[in-house]
């Protein structure tokens, strides 16, 4: 892989700095790569009809050439440019959610390069709502195909010491504006099947789509995070995902209201038992339960809070990517109940979990 010098420049969401814009725009229209901004989490940059810049894309990710890429825009028209006759349900929900972190999966035209998609006939497309990220596809005037900027299995930056750490010295520029909002990625949602299926829960709650869609979203066992499907709907759900280096446990249940304190019971039976045989613990916790794991002389990382879950979404991948640095042999996780964003938490932790799961 060829190492070359990454600028990194930080722009101000509320005061862009027009000429850094102009910058990476020049970049990415001469092939470059530029890692942007989104509200979900930080996104690997390249026009999309740049072939050889959309095959550095997966070459610097270390990501499968059949894994495709999600294509951003900047609004709806820029989507019709794109994809073939999407019916009116699709544009009530882009005049609902757009720009946001909502995306589509619908049928392509030949415009979108077969690199982007995979060869596939779909492809998948959303506008972010982030001030950079919008002013940076305008300004180059086409649309971005971005996957987040992580190295391949790793878990997806939020943070712009986060891309350094997987990207510097492989990519040109590097637009760092701070923290994302979100610190999850999109709602990923095929449109293509009746009824339409989710294909990765993100940061936009199913149940919010259901209501305008009039229908329910076919949520398979894959989407929840639980099997790695052997011919995967989104190409990416098979492989290795969000994962420390560190290994990982997940305790859950059906009931997180009346089983709590035998989940929390668990965790401590575990952690009694792992001691014994030396190893040094983390647990990641709810706000609301993690002063029960204090005694115990472990590492206690507070996720959020159950009632608040956005804040949950908001710090799980730091905290994946922090586990690997506090020296650890083994983190254990608390589930969550799997509604709204609770859906999106589960399908990451088990996956960083890579199905060790224990249930109470
Ligand atoms: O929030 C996000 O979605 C972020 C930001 C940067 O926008 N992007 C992101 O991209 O998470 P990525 O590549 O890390 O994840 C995209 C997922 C992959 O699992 C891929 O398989 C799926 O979307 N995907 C992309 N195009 C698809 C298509 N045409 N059909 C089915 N799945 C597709
Ligand atoms: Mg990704």
């Amino acid at each position: 892989m060829v190492i070359v010098l990454t600028k990194i420049y930080r722009v101000d969401p509320d005061n862009i700095d027009l000429s850094v814009i102009e910058e990476a725009a020049t970049i990415l229209r001469k092939g470059g790569l530029v890692v942007f901004p989104t509200e979900t989490v930080y996104g690997l940059g390249a026009l999309i009809t740049n072939r050889p810049a959309i095959k550095r894309i997966f070459e610097v990710k270390g990501r499968p050439m059949d894994n495709p890429l999600i294509v951003h825009v900047s609004d709806k028209e820029r989507f019709l440019e794109l994809v073939r006759d999407p019916p009116p349900k699709i544009l009530e929900l882009i005049d609902r959610f757009w720009p946001g972190p909502l995306t589509i999966v619908w049928w392509k035209k030949p415009i979108v390069p077969d690199e982007v998609t995979a060869g596939l006939p779909k492809v998948a497309v959303r506008a972010p709502a982030h001030p950079v990220a919008l002013k940076l596809i305008e300004v180059a005037g086409e649309a971005i195909a971005a996957p987040s900027a992580n190295r391949s299995g790793k878990p997806s930056p939020t943070k712009p010491e986060h891309v350094i750490e997987d990207l510097y010295g492989l990519v040109d520029l590097i637009i760092d504006s701070g923290e994302t909002l979100h610190g999850i990625e999109s709602t990923i949602i095929d449109f293509t099947v009746k009824p339409p299926k989710l294909l990765r829960p993100g940061a936009l709650p199913i149940e919010v789509v259901e209501e305008i869609l009039g229908e329910k979203i076919i949520v398979t066992d894959t989407a929840r995070g639980i099997v790695e499907s052997e011919k995967p709907e989104a190409p990416g759900m098979k492989y290795r995902h969000y994962a420390p280096e560190t290994e990982l446990l997940v305790v859950e249940t059906d009931d997180y209201i009346g089983k709590l304190n035998l989940l929390v019971e668990k965790i401590r039976s575990i952690v009694v038992e792992r001691k014994s045989r030396g190893l040094k613990i983390a647990i990641l916790c709810s706000s609301e339960t993690c002063n029960k794991y204090r005694d115990l002389d472990v590492i206690v990382i507070e996720l959020g809070s159950r009632e608040k879950i956005y804040t949950v979404t908001r710090r799980l991948f730091e905290t994946l990517r922090r586990l690997d640095h506090i020296g650890v042999d083994l983190a254990i996780a608390e589930g969550f109940e799997e509604k709204g964003l609770g859906l999106t938490i589960m399908n990451r932790l088990r996956k960083a979990a890579s199905q060790k799961i224990i249930k109470v």
